[in-house]
């Protein structure tokens, strides 16, 4: 059978990631510098992981409620109520759910919100998976060009907004570019949705890992905590906030699949509705492990990214234009004007040297940066760092 012929416009969509291209060509190399990681370079807290493997003992291994095992609920609950002031549950019109992965809440959103003709906007750079998303609903993801200090204002977003546009896709810290959005970034972009009838879906994937400068203090009782800024922070956004959370960068468990969602009921709803039909549940192992995830301390893990990221930082600025990270593990780094090269024709160039980083074009339309992890070894990134810096003198 030709079963080429059979597959659906929809899949057809969407092309196998640039991110591969890297890794076939790294398959090659013994030991490359790594510095494409997406994901924490620590072990999962110990607690963590007796909380999953008694699970499985305790033979807690059938489904769960579509929404989630009640205990976790519970704990994610009372983490928005302090995070953010959120009330959630009966009768307050807000509700939340554990997903599969922060990628599972983003899927059942863009497959609740989204249609043929309807718009989403998205900010360039962006997460791999933004556009890819719109194009499986059926929609369009409008870009928001960002470029060069990666900051989705409202003044950029708001020409791009249209009687089509259904939610503004807000990512911070971001994803390629760690850059963290300041409180009044946070507050203009959430005013401009409301004031157009549109969602704001806030994809805080990276929120826990923030590093001092981009952190805001956050009144609560009778002291403050720090935290990093977000538009789901302000009075009544839970009515006009969709806000994604996931558990695996911060305790280094992506390979579990857990995240949540939390936001406006009919929202929440719909998706849950759709979650019922596909995902089913999020992983019921993981679910148990995740609910002392709250109580564990990440700080030091924090504070030693953040110590990666100021060498990174120093190393690169020598030689060209760094928007400084004030979160996640990346930097997106711009190929300097005079080398004349594309930022894949760059990486090609790294990649065979045996350093392995990501180019631009796999979460932008341009082609013009790259995307540098440090989520490494230390000796590694400072090898990988002296290869780069040697390249881009040219
Ligand atoms: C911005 C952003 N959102 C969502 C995800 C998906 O994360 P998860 O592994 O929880 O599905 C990623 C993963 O890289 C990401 O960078």
């Amino acid at each position: 059978m030709n079963t080429e012929r059979l597959i659906s416009d929809r899949a057809r969509g969407v092309s196998a990631s640039g991110i591969r291209r890297i890794f076939n060509l790294a398959a090659k190399l013994d030991d490359p510098i790594n510095l494409s990681i997406g994901q924490p370079d620590f072990p999962v807290p110990a607690a963590v992981k007796r909380g999953a493997i008694e699970a499985i003992e305790q033979d807690k291994n059938g489904y769960t409620l579509t929404k989630g095992i009640a205990p976790l609920l519970g704990k994610i609950n009372a983490h928005l109520r302090f995070d953010l002031g959120w009330d959630i549950g009966e009768g307050t019109g807000v509700d939340s759910f554990v997903t599969s992965g922060t990628s599972g809440a983003l899927t059942l959103a863009f497959l609740a919100l989204m249609g043929p003709g309807d718009e989403a906007i998205i900010p360039d750079p962006y997460f791999a998976m933004y556009p890819y998303m719109a194009t499986i609903a059926g929609g369009t993801a409008v870009r928001c060009d960002t470029y060069p200090d990666f900051r989705m204002t409202a003044e950029r977003v708001e020409p791009l907004i249209t009687d089509k546009t259904k939610f503004v896709l807000y990512n911070s810290p971001g994803n390629p570019s760690g850059v963290v959005g300041t409180v009044d970034e946070c507050r203009d972009l959430l005013e401009l949705c409301r004031s157009k009838g549109v969602l704001l879906i806030s994809d805080e994937i990276y929120d826990e890992f923030t590093f001092k400068g981009g952190l805001t203090d956050v009144a609560r009782g009778d002291g403050k905590t720090r935290r990093c800024p977000s538009p789901a922070r302000f009075d009544g956004a839970q009515d006009d906030v969709l806000l994604i959370r996931g558990f695996g960068k911060t305790y280094g468990f992506t390979g579990w699949r857990a995240g949540y969602a939390a936001g406006p009921e009919p929202v929440i709803a719909a998706m849950t509705r759709i979650h019922q039909y596909t995902y089913v549940c999020a992983p019921s192992i993981v679910q148990w492990g995740a609910i002392v995830a709250f109580d564990v301390n990440m700080s030091a893990h924090v504070d030693d990214f953040e110590e990666r990221r100021d060498l990174v930082v120093s190393r690169l600025r020598e030689h060209t234009d760094v928007s400084v990270p004030e979160g996640a593990f990346y930097v997106f780094v711009k190929v300097p004007e005079r080398l004349g090269l594309t930022s894949n024709q760059f990486v090609d160039r790294c990649l065979e040297r045996e350093v392995m980083v990501i180019p631009g074009s796999v979460f932008s339309d341009r082609d013009t940066h790259f995307r540098v992890s440090f989520s490494a070894p230390r000796a590694k990134i400072e090898k990988g760092l002296d290869i780069i810096c040697e390249l881009m003198r040219g």
